[in-house]
């Protein structure tokens, strides 16, 4: 178990979050959802810091780089968010907006074990999210 106050969840296997693929763990006031990236499990809060969407609706993309007209190039596939309601792209991995670089979407901890992926929210105190 993890440190004292915090709290653990069994998100699910590891077969059951192939790559690309999100889960929402109905834990404190929004839920968070957990992710894998190219086999990197990442947890944000299901809360988008614009306006409160679910975060864990919003579509896995990538962004569009185009340096020259006619020329459209793409990096950073699927690991990037895009805000269901208004089109914010947040980098999955720290959570920091790509729209708006001073928002960020708080992150938790996630851990492999037994072949299980484990949510850990550290505590004290609340242990919850926003
Ligand atoms: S609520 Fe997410 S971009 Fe507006």
């Amino acid at each position: 178990m993890g440190e004292a106050g915090s709290q653990t969840h069994v998100v699910g296997t590891v077969e059951e979050l192939p790559p690309g693929s999100v889960r929402l763990v109905e834990v404190g006031r929004y839920g968070v959802a957990v992710y894998n990236v190219g086999g990197e499990y990442h947890a944000l809060n299901n809360y988008c810091p614009h306006m409160g969407a679910p975060i864990c609706a919003g579509r896995i993309t990538g962004v569009a780089t185009g340096e020259a007209p006619g020329h459209k190039g793409w990096s950073r596939a699927g690991e990037i968010v895009e805000c269901p309601w208004h089109g914010w792209k947040f980098g999955i991995a720290d959570g920091r907006s790509l729209t708006k670089p001073v928002h960020r979407i708080r992150k938790y901890s996630v851990a492999v074990r037994d072949g299980k992926v484990i949510l850990e929210i550290a505590g004290g105190g609340k242990g919850d999210t926003q």
